[in-house]
């Protein structure tokens, strides 16, 4: 069981709904920092163990700078976070670029930066090469089939667009040494919120064993294996996180067997985890606007899907927390709805609540990775502001809510009134 606590009362949250009208996320600092120096600790065993945050979770630099004042690297995905990397100062080794279907300008920004290239296809060797040149470091991204089994979100390995197949690996390693790459690093990524720890001990497992095979083949060194993102998170009451330090210990187990035991010299491991760093330590905050008798009954939130995506993508629970009706006898069973015209645009389904009324706060927990990010505008829907709430108790607002000349920014008005019908 996992208990769903907010870091706020509800005199708090209202003082700071006065300032910033809801709906908005809220980040807590103290509880990102904790899970950072925790995940860092579990693996301290590992001499130059970094994880790089994956910023597509959580495009926001006043978190990056956080999480890099705990010392993490960053993973970017596009040429937009390589830019926000590079903003916040952030240079060389501390950035990993893993990125798909990759355009030339994009390889060119990271390789400007400094930043760790993981090529996600045998076919960019030949396509960085002729168009930026290779750095001295490259990593390649490991996609193994049906040894693993993946999931819904990610998909099912074999077919997941991801990666480089096993054979393909022993040919792009040995094209890369002919070419003169001197530095290799190895990848996969083949879960998203994964709740069992063994799951990552037998990524860890398929890949020291393909690196020792790999190593000796082509008789080059791995500086680096990155077991990538997708550690889950306890999104409903009844999950359990992942143990960490557990994880970690199964993991070492099979880096002494298949690493060390191999006479392999000692390697880094890395993480790109998102989900796992921020996501319990996000709300959406919100207020309910109206409520509907139908054939069901309906919270409508004066929120929508443009501010959290998963539960109408991927049928995701969030739970909701209500403050100050936590010890409200009635309860009723609503949807709790958005404004979006499209009826999946729906933050829970058949969910027992406290009875709500107009103007009632409600919280949607869980909302700190993959959530203001996946935000989009459909329906004329602005992206609401993001806030921080610091150490003590301070409330930074970290991103201003978007504005309709926002929406309207790339549209030219002008051009409207001198086109002819
Ligand atoms: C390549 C890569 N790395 C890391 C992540 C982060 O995953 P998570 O937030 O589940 O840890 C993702 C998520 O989409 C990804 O595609």
């Amino acid at each position: 069981m996992t208990e769903k606590k907010l870091p706020f009362t509800k005199e708090v949250i209202e003082k700071i709904i006065e300032k910033y009208p809801t709906p908005f996320h809220i980040y807590d600092e103290k509880g990102i920092r904790a899970y950072a120096k925790r995940f860092l600790k579990a693996f301290s065993w590992n001499e130059g163990f970094k994880e790089y945050f994956a910023i597509k979770a959580t495009p926001n630099p006043y978190l990056m700078k956080i999480l890099r004042n705990e010392g993490f690297g960053i993973d970017c995905s596009s040429i937009a976070e390589l830019e926000l990397a590079e903003k916040i100062g952030m240079r060389g080794e501390e950035i990993m670029f893993t990125s798909n279907d990759t355009p030339a300008i994009e390889y060119q920004k990271a390789v400007e930066l400094g930043a760790i290239i993981n090529l996600d296809d045998i076919a960019h060797i030949q396509y960085l090469d002729e168009n930026v040149g290779l750095p001295e470091l490259v990593c390649c991204r490991y996609n193994p089939g049906s040894l693993k089994e993946g999931n819904a979100i990610i998909g099912h390995p074999e077919e997941a667009k991801y990666g480089f197949t096993r054979s393909q690996l022993f040919e792009g390693y040995q094209l890369l040494i002919d070419k003169g790459v001197k530095r290799f690093g190895i990848h996969t990524m083949v879960a998203s919120n994964e709740l069992d720890k063994d799951y990552f001990a037998g990524t860890a497992q398929i890949l020291f064993e393909l690196i020792a095979d790999i190593s000796k083949k082509l008789n080059i060194s791995f500086e680096f294996a990155n077991l990538g993102g997708g550690i889950g998170i306890p999104y409903k009451p009844d999950q359990i996180e992942v143990n960490l330090e557990k994880m970690s210990e199964r993991i070492k187990t099979n880096y002494d067997k298949y690493i060390l035991g191999n006479g392999l010299k000692p390697l880094k491991l890395y993480f790109e985890s998102g989900r796992a760093i921020t996501g319990p330590y996000g709300y959406l905050v919100s207020k309910v606007l109206h409520i509907k008798n139908t054939y069901k009954k309906y919270a409508g939130l004066d929120s929508c899907m443009a501010n959290l995506m998963r539960p109408a993508l991927y049928g995701s629970y969030h739970h909701i927390s209500v403050p100050g009706k936590e010890d409200v006898v009635t309860k009723i069973m609503y949807d709790v709805t958005g404004s979006l015209c499209e009826n999946n645009d729906k933050f829970a389904i058949n969910r027992v609540l406290p009875k709500l009324a107009s103007g009632d706060i409600i919280v949607i927990h869980d909302t700190g990775a993959h959530g203001h990010s996946m935000g989009f505008n459909y329906n004329g829907k602005l992206r609401s502001a993001e806030l921080l709430l610091r150490e003590d108790g301070e409330v930074v607002q970290i991103r201003r809510a978007e504005t309709m000349d926002d929406y309207f920014a790339t549209l030219d008005f002008n051009g409207v009134t001198g086109f002819k019908v």
